[in-house]
């Protein structure tokens, strides 16, 4: 069992990815960590525990990160994922606390008892995860890996070249890119391929509890393309589950932290700067068709829990 952190910020297409991850047997989940960005750091630790008691799966500690970006002020994506955070299903108000103790410690002590090291997935800003390294660098060794929803090759979702987890917070981005631990970054390349259609949406309400409930959030979901709706953050798990799904290549990756291109990822695809260095697999291309029919046979496979 592969043991995990996730750092999330549900966020509809987060909880959707965390419903994947709470109910795969695969995944040792260590520990949930919230933090800004889609809605508030409390709504977004708030919405991680309305899941965990969703599945049952109060076994799995929650912990409470950072408020607000390291440098740039704070700015939610309500607009497309509600004021809760999680629109669309009635969840009853959450009863389980979080940790008393802040995401970042919670994460340290995790990563310090762990006899292996463990994949750290992050799905929202990564203002804890840049926080970690940077107050506990001696426990860089015990990440085996990030693999980050975040970042684009080619063109943004908030501006013409930023993607919203790396605009919400490039400096965060820029430290975990140039940490040397391992990352994948599955960015708007692939994400903005993987897209739900609607009929795809509907269908779901009738696979039970479970898919009345992903139906509903993803039908309050204000992410829409053309022809569907964009699954972003469920990659991250999906990748985990099945990385033959995905084309990855290797990158030296820079982040712009200001100016007109403020978020932007830029990949050294023709080696002018880096001299060889890498410091990221980026995905580029995925099986989207493999990806819809992954997702259809998933959701009757969640109501066993
Ligand atoms: C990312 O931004 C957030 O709104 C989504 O949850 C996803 O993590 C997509 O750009
Ligand atoms: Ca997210």
């Amino acid at each position: 069992k592969e043991p995990i952190i996730l750092d999330m910020d549900p966020g509809i297409d987060d909880a959707v990815a965390l419903s994947i991850a709470l109910t795969h047997s695969e995944f040792d989940l260590k520990l949930l960590t919230g933090v800004a960005g889609n809605v508030s750091v409390d709504k977004t630790t708030a919405n991680l525990i309305k899941l965990v008691e969703f599945f049952n799966r109060t076994d799995i500690p929650v912990a409470k990160g950072a408020a607000a970006p390291l440098k740039k002020a704070f700015k939610d994506a309500s607009y497309i994922h509600g004021a809760s955070g999680m629109p669309g299903y009635d969840f009853p108000e959450p009863v389980y606390q979080p940790l008393a103790q802040d995401a970042i410690s919670a994460m340290a002590e995790v990563l310090s008892n762990a006899s292996e090291p463990i994949t750290i997935v992050a799905t929202g800003a990564y203002t804890n995860i840049a926080l970690l390294l940077q107050q506990y660098p001696k426990l860089k060794s015990k990440i085996k890996r990030f693999v980050l929803m975040g970042g684009s090759l080619s063109g943004g979702n908030v501006s013409s070249v930023a993607e919203f987890n790396i605009f919400t917070d490039p400096d965060a981005a820029k430290i975990v890119f140039e940490s040397g631990v391992d990352i994948t970054m599955i960015g708007l390349d692939v994400t903005l391929k993987a897209l739900l259609s609607n009929q795809t949406i509907a269908d779901v309400a009738s696979m039970g509890t479970v898919g009345k409930m992903i139906s509903g959030v993803m039908t309050a979901y204000n992410d829409v393309e053309a022809t569907g709706k964009p699954m972003h953050d469920v990659n991250t798990i999906l990748y985990l589950l099945h990385p033959e799904f995905f084309t990855l290549k290797d990158f030296m990756v820079y982040v712009i932290t200001d100016g007109p291109a403020i978020g932007g990822t830029i990949a050294d695809t023709q080696d002018r700067w880096s001299n060889g260095q890498l410091n990221a697999h980026v995905a580029i291309d995925i099986d989207a068709k493999a990806f819809e029919n992954w997702f259809i046979e998933e959701i009757p496979k969640m109501n066993a829990y």
